[in-house]
This record gives C-alpha cells, structure tokens and sequence, in this order.
C-alpha cells in the first residue's frame, strides 16, 4: 500500500499565459511547452547546436583498457562540516502519512507508479513527509512577508527562492544542526505572479524573478537524528544568492579579455548566477553548482561561431531582463562579454556567509548541469561534468595539487579546482556497428559496453586543442571539444562517482533527435534511437584511478515502461519486476552504494509523475528499479540526498503545477489550501519546496 496526501486541490485545466510569456508551441520529447520554455529557453525546438560532423569511433578494444583490467579503490574523503548549533522554529509543521512497512536502513516497499495529473506527494508505507523550506519563506528576518502578488526585489532577496533543484544537508557530528544548501534553477512567472498590466509590475516581477534565482544557504536544527529538521529564521550561515551577487573568477582564464566588461574592466569580479541546475558537494565542504541554460537570458549580436554553439540569438528573451538592466543585452557597447561571464561551475563555502562565490574557469564553460567530485588514491580530485544539450558532451577535471585531509588544509583545498587539466570523453564501443540497430536490442557480446579515452583539452593549464588559447578552450569550451572529436551524447546531465566503488554513472536523460534526419544515429554508448527515456552509463576508471586518461563502460539501465516501451533494459534484471522510470537526471548514493535516481520528465513519455528511484549495483539485485517517492503534478524530482542510517530522504520539487496559470493554477503543493488564499504564511498555489521523508 502507498500512502499519499489526497487533500484534494482543484485541478483547473484552462491554459493561459502572461501576455508577455509566449507560449513556445511544441513539446519536443519529454516536457510540457512551459518547462522547455522558462528553463532551458525552448532549447530543443531550436536546431542542435552541436553541427560538427565529427564521428562516432568504433574501435578496437585495446586488451590494456578491457574492463578486466580496471581495478577496484578508489577513495572518497569524508566531509565533515563543523557548524554551530541554531535555534529558532520556521519550518511549516505539515505531516502525512501513515505507518507500516518495512523497518530498517530505509527499507520499502516500492509504491506504484502514480498517473500524471496527481497532485500529491507520495511516499511508500510507513514514511512521512514535510516541507523543510518553501519559495517564499523568510531567511533572514521573520519580518520580511511573503505575497507573490506584492513582494518587492528588496524583500525578495531575502526569501527563499524559486524552483529548487541541486540540495545538500551538511550536518555536524552530533546530527543535531546543520545548514542546507539549494540551487534555484529558474522561475515560472506564469504562475508566480498576477498577469503584470503596468509597466511598474512588469518591472517589480522581473526583478522579483532575478532575486529568486540563485541559491540559499539556510541554517537547520533538530531534536536528533533521525528527526525532521527544521529551519531556522536569521541563522549565521543563512544567505541568498541572487542574479546580482558578486562573484570572482579563478583559474586561467581569470582577468582575460574575454570576460570583460564596462562594469568589470578587469575580468576578475562576475555579478550574479543563473539557471544553477545540478551540483555537487565537496570533500572539503563546499557545494558547486552548474549555470546550465544561460543562454536564455541573454540578447546577443546571435552572428558568432560561439553564440550559435551555445544557442545565443539576437531576438527579446522571454523573461525581458535587457530592459531592466543593459549587461543582458550584450548588443551594449561594453557588455559585448557579459554572456562569457556565465556557463560556469559555482563553488560556495557554505561556512563563510561573507565571502563572494567563485567561477571556475578551469572548469570549462558550457550548459554546465552539475559537477561531482571524487578524491583518488594519489590526493588528486577529478570533478565529473556533463553538458546538458542533445548530442553534447561529457566532461572530466583533474586537479594539479593534493587534497589534504582535515580542517587546517581547507583554504588550500578550496583552490584545488583553480589549476589542473580537463579533458572530454570520447567513448568507443566493442560491439560491431551493424549489430546497434538503434532498437535498443542487446549486440551479440550481450552488452553496450566498450572503452574510452579522455581527450585533453589543456593540460596543466596549457591548451591542448590546436588554433585554441588556453582561455578560447576554456570560454569556448563546446567548440574546443568539436574540434578534438569527443562523442556526442545523449543529454549527459548528472554525473558521479560511487563514493562506495569509485565507479562513475551518467544519467543521459534522452534525446529524441537520435537518429532523426541529418543527424547522429544510434551508437554502443547512445543505441536507441528517438531516445525519449534515456539510459544510464556505467564508467570505470582504468586502475579505478580518477587522474586515468582510459576508462571502461557500459550500459546499466535504457529506461522505460517496460509494458509499453521496446527496448528497455536493466542491468539484466528482469525487467517485468521492476518499477518504470523515464527520464533519469539527478543521481545520488546512499552509504551502500546503491544508486538512486530521480527523474524529470514522466509525465510526457511514460504518463506518470517523476519519482525517485532507488537502483542496487551488486549482486542478484543488480538493476532492480524500485519507486521511492512521486512528486506532484507537473513537478520534477531534483536534489536526491538519501541518509539511509538516518532513514532520511530530501528532494526537491520543482515547477509544481508549471502549466497552470495565476488564475487557474494546476498544483496547491505544498500547502493545499484554497486556490489564491493566502493565510498565516500558506500560499493557495504551488510553491517549490525541499521536501523531507522521514521515519514517523
Ligand atoms: Fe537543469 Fe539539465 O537540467
Ligand atoms: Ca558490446
Ligand atoms: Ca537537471
Ligand atoms: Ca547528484
């Protein structure tokens, strides 16, 4: 049995939008029209950006780079985050849920697919769940009131903010207090705000929307272990960051003339992050975030080799920040460089409420979805990187100093990401071509598996990518990745390692256009073609060492319904025990190493909300997909943290209900209360939250 809120909402169906948010008019693959359009700005209605024609290598398996040969061992060094004790109650006191079900390190029974248009929160038997924050709720002043429909930018930077995504928890030892980390991806004005009739509120909306992006860093506490958490108003650590926070740049292409503006003549001080998507949390106890579709912001000349790569264009974006403020206009004189200044990895000391985040630029710049890191063997970290577009690429950094353990090393490990090598893949599969038929039917050798290289696209801070500066590699990274030959892939978003085995997955979340006309067909690494549910690789380093330039792979899940999708697999599980999913994008690890995957994109391919999944890697269960929890209506799931000692899971929700409108909203999570009421801090519409699951 699954329990779940049934607390009914009415669930309009009139679609309308904003005057000034123009419906995009397709829905390529996976995701209603208002997904595509407010966050990834339509991006896969355009053209693939990716024209280059450099091909898919089927090569012979060198006996040196055989997956039998990779060994096991890698090291992942534990964070452990000193914070001090808070105090305070803000948490929203909702709770739902019966008991029952198994007990024990976050045993279930997985709950049954739940159909699209529900709008509740779904946990299996046994567990509770509760908003830990909402959009909306205040952080640094219990003052500071939250009304969408009147809330000015000066309050809105101190709220927490739109659409979450990336989410950590880092506690202290005692499990006691602990401070939350959460990206906010992007913003739905079509349901945040009443539809603007003066200019005056079209401009406070803008504005409020720019504050809601970013991230929050929020001070928590509890009773114990094991307890809900709750969040604290006004603690130390608490901080926005908005699309106007300063930031600086480290790394080689710090300070070049590519990343200059009238604002910054010296290319060294960014203000703001957008469209901060996936992330990752640091051994040393930082937390990266990804600038993923930051294109969208932006009005440019549209004329370069660049901006076509990266999906610039000369056309109004739909959100109309250039009118609010010239940087997002980079036709100005002056900011012709602004768009440079994003498309990167964000890293943020969540200890240091004070000091600006810092852009990697030794990271590369593209549609960033994430970064993981892992500590090898020899004190090296190695960040794991996709770049989130059809037929883009997957991404590793190697760094040039050591990882040291404990807290006296830390200002030294926060510069590990600054100086090193990064590299790109390109994959090879051991399988003859004619054998993948794009069918998702298994080659004779019974896997898509094989071998691959990373390319090295500079190396101790020299590029190595011929006609390219070092700074051209790093600004320009996507075109310098064409140039070398690096194997398109399926959406790579999510990548990391297995802090258990050292092993690496990559969520590849679809494409439709695989095998579409003029376009890439199916490979080993990508074999199904019109992709719409997506697949996960496998990857092992060779001697499981991170800093390796070989590494072995395979194939473990080709997501679906297996009812009514061709072409699934599942790690050879049989696939009539396992739990749909479709669309994987965030993954995580609990301290088994099991894998646990959460999804965005059911509602459009497999007719069900997204969920999170938990996957096991070893053994006879191997491949055995089983639904932990579903989101509601129009939601993805983001953020997957899984305390399995604690028997705690936190997601985040976002774009409950995004295809409604102010008027006639689609969702009432988190609060389910009367549609546009808004009372003793509840909110009659959707608001995306970190939710937490929990043993009663
Ligand atoms: Fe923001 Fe690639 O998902
Ligand atoms: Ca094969
Ligand atoms: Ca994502
Ligand atoms: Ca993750």
């Amino acid at each position: 049995m699954t329990t779940t809120d049934d607390r009914p909402g009415p669930t309009p169906s009139r679609r309308a939008l904003l005057p000034f948010l123009p419906m995009a008019g397709h829905t390529s693959g996976k995701r209603s029209p208002m997904t595509c359009h407010l966050k990834c700005g339509d991006a896969c209605a355009q053209p693939v950006p990716n024209t280059t024609d450099n091909p898919y290598f089927r090569d012979v398996v060198d006996a040196a780079l055989s997956r039998r040969a990779v060994l096991a061992g890698a090291v992942v060094a534990g964070a452990a985050v000193a914070i001090a004790p808070v105090l305070g109650d803000a948490t929203p006191a909702v709770a739902h849920g019966p008991g029952g079900g198994p007990r024990g390190r976050l045993g279930f029974t997985p709950i049954a697919p739940v159909p699209a248009a529900t709008d509740a929160f779904t946990v299996p038997a046994g567990y509770q769940w509760r908003p830990l924050v909402r959009w909306g709720d205040p952080l640094l002043s219990s003052r500071d009131r939250f009304d969408p429909a009147t809330v000015t930018p000066e309050v809105a930077e101190r709220l927490f903010g739109y659409n979450c995504d990336y989410v950590d928890v880092l506690e202290d030892r005692d499990g006691r207090s602990g401070v939350l980390v959460v990206n906010h991806e992007y913003t739905n004005e079509n349901i945040m705000f009443p539809p603007a009739t003066t200019p005056e509120e079209l401009d406070r909306q803008r504005r409020v929307a720019m504050a809601s992006h970013g991230l929050s860093v929020v001070g928590l506490y509890r009773e114990r272990k094991g307890k809900p958490w709750t969040y604290k108003v006004g603690a130390r650590a608490n901080r926005r960051i908005t699309a106007s926070t300063p930031f600086t740049f480290s790394g080689p292409a710090a300070g070049s003339a590519l990343l200059r503006t009238v604002a910054d003549p010296a290319g060294t001080t960014p203000r703001g992050t957008l469209n901060n998507c996936a992330g990752g949390t640091t051994p040393w106890g930082t937390v990266l975030s990804g600038e993923e579709n930051v294109n969208q912001y932006f009005r440019t000349a549209g004329t370069s080799a660049a901006d076509k790569r990266y999906g610039f264009a000369d056309k109004a974006t739909t959100r109309g920040w250039e009118d609010v403020d010239p940087r997002f206009d980079a036709r100005n004189p002056g900011y012709e460089n602004e768009p440079h200044r994003f498309g990167w990895i964000v890293e943020v000391d969540p200890e240091d409420p004070t000091a600006p985040p810092v852009k990697h630029t030794a990271l590369g710049r593209f549609k960033h979805e994430g970064a993981n890191v892992i500590v090898g063997r020899s004190g090296h970290v190695a960040a794991y990187m996709g770049d989130d577009e059809r037929f883009d690429y997957l991404y590793k950094f190697v760094s040039k100093d050591r990882y040291r353990e404990g807290r006296r090393h830390r200002d030294a490990n926060k510069r590990l990401l600054t100086a090193g090598n990064l590299y790109v893949a390109r994959f090879l599969g051991d399988s003859p071509v004619s054998e993948i038929t794009g069918t998702g039917a298994l080659p004779s050798d019974g896997a898509f598996d094989g071998t691959g290289q990373w390319i090295p696209l500079v190396l101790d801070g020299v590029s190595q990518v011929p006609g390219f500066t070092t700074e051209e590699v790093l600004v320009f990274t996507r075109l310098a990745a064409d140039a070398v030959g690096a194997t398109k892939m399926d959406r790579p978003e999510d990548v990391e390692p297995n802090p258990v085995t050292g092993r690496v997955y990559v969520a590849c979340t679809n494409n439709t256009d695989r095998g579409a006309a003029g376009k890439e067909g199916a490979t080993e690494p990508n074999p199904r073609v019109t992709n719409r549910n997506g697949h996960v690789v496998e990857l092992t380093e060779s001697s499981n060492d991170p800093r390796s330039t070989t590494f072995g792979w395979s194939i473990l899940l080709l997501c679906g319904d297996p009812a009514t999708t061709t072409g699934t697999y599942f790690a050879g599980f049989p696939p009539e025990k396992v739990s749909p999913i479709s669309c994987p994008d965030n993954v995580a690890f609990d301290s088994s190493g099991n894998l646990w995957i959460s999804t965005d994109g059911q509602p459009g391919t497999i007719g069900y909300c997204d969920g999170l999944f938990k996957v096991p890697l070893e053994g006879r269960e191997r491949g055995r997909v089983q639904q932990f929890l579903a989101v509601p209506r129009g939601a993805e799931t983001c953020g997957p943290v899984v305390r399995d000692r604690d028997e705690m899971v936190y997601v985040a929700v976002q774009h409950p209900g995004e295809d409604g409108t102010w008027a006639a909203q689609q969702s009432y999570f988190p609060d389910y209360v009367a549609p546009g009421s808004l009372s003793a801090g509840r909110w009659g519409g959707p608001r995306p939250s970190v939710v937490q699951v929990y043993r009663p």
